[in-house]
């Protein structure tokens, strides 16, 4: 079963009111190809959530940046599973690295995050990424691996789970992986869900890349085949978010 491009635009903690109904109007006058070529996923901050969903043209879907690990109650300041539910949001971004550093979310309660939001019927956009100190200490395979083990010791079904590898030395410094850096490590993360999961998740689930992805280096990235889509930061913003999505063929 061939794996479906996936572009996930991640708007992070940007935009008013008035930027954000811009940016729709880019994507819905936007022409790119079909959704039987690509899947197309953008994730607003919370507050814009039901103004995207209502006027967002309908093969595009959209995404919560984050959800609170289990039901909803005294949890000031969280969003629960069920509310983004109730929202009719399908997708939700979890373990993202900003959200990991700053706001010290381990490994384990990612997993948690993820096994639960997939119970309430979310989808899940999982990241998973090395430091740069990481990277240069030799420990990538072992960081990823072990992001990735903490999420696969919570779940059985891996059908609705889109990983993204996002090296955190390539977020939002426009230090892009090289097509070849991301290759390997799809392939080793692939190899160990093969080992550690099953033949069948490692080749159907979708590995996409995300670090500074834009218009002039994603059909190189897109070209790699183990690289399945992208989560795009700061270029999901631009006009240039098209020429991603357009990748995909
Ligand atoms: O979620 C998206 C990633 O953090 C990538 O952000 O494209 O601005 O580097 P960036």
């Amino acid at each position: 079963m061939g794996r479906k491009f996936f572009v996930g635009g991640n708007w992070k903690c940007n935009g008013n009111t008035e930027e954000v109904k811009k940016i729709v109007a880019s994507l819905n006058a936007a022409q790119v190809p079909s959704q039987d070529v690509v899947e197309v996923v953008v994730s607003p901050p919370y507050v814009f959530l039901p103004l995207v969903k209502e006027s967002l043209r309908s093969d595009f879907h959209i995404a919560a940046q984050n959800c609170w690990v289990k039901k909803g109650g005294a949890y000031t300041g969280e969003v629960s599973a069920e509310m983004l539910v109730d929202l009719n949001v399908p997708w939700v971004i979890l373990g993202h690295s900003e959200r990991r550093a700053l706001l010290n979310e381990s490994s384990e309660f990612v997993g948690d995050k993820v096994a639960y939001a997939l119970s309430k019927g979310l989808k899940v956009i999982a990241c998973i990424g090395e430091t740069l100190e990481q990277r240069e200490a030799g420990t990538t395979v072992d960081v990823v691996a072990s992001q990735t083990k903490a999420i696969a010791e919570k779940i059985s079904d891996w059908t609705n789970v889109v990983l993204a590898y996002e090296p955190v030395w390539a977020i939002g410094t426009g230090k892009v992986a090289s097509p070849a850096q991301a290759q390997e490590v799809h392939v080793e993360l692939r190899k160990w869900l093969k080992a550690n999961v099953n033949a069948d998740v490692a080749a159907s689930t979708r590995i996409i890349y995300g670090g500074s992805v834009n218009g002039g280096n994603c059909k190189d990235l897109a070209s790699q085949p183990d690289i399945d889509g992208f989560l795009v930061g700061g270029a999901s913003l631009k006009p240039e978010f098209i020429d991603i999505i357009k990748s995909a063929e």
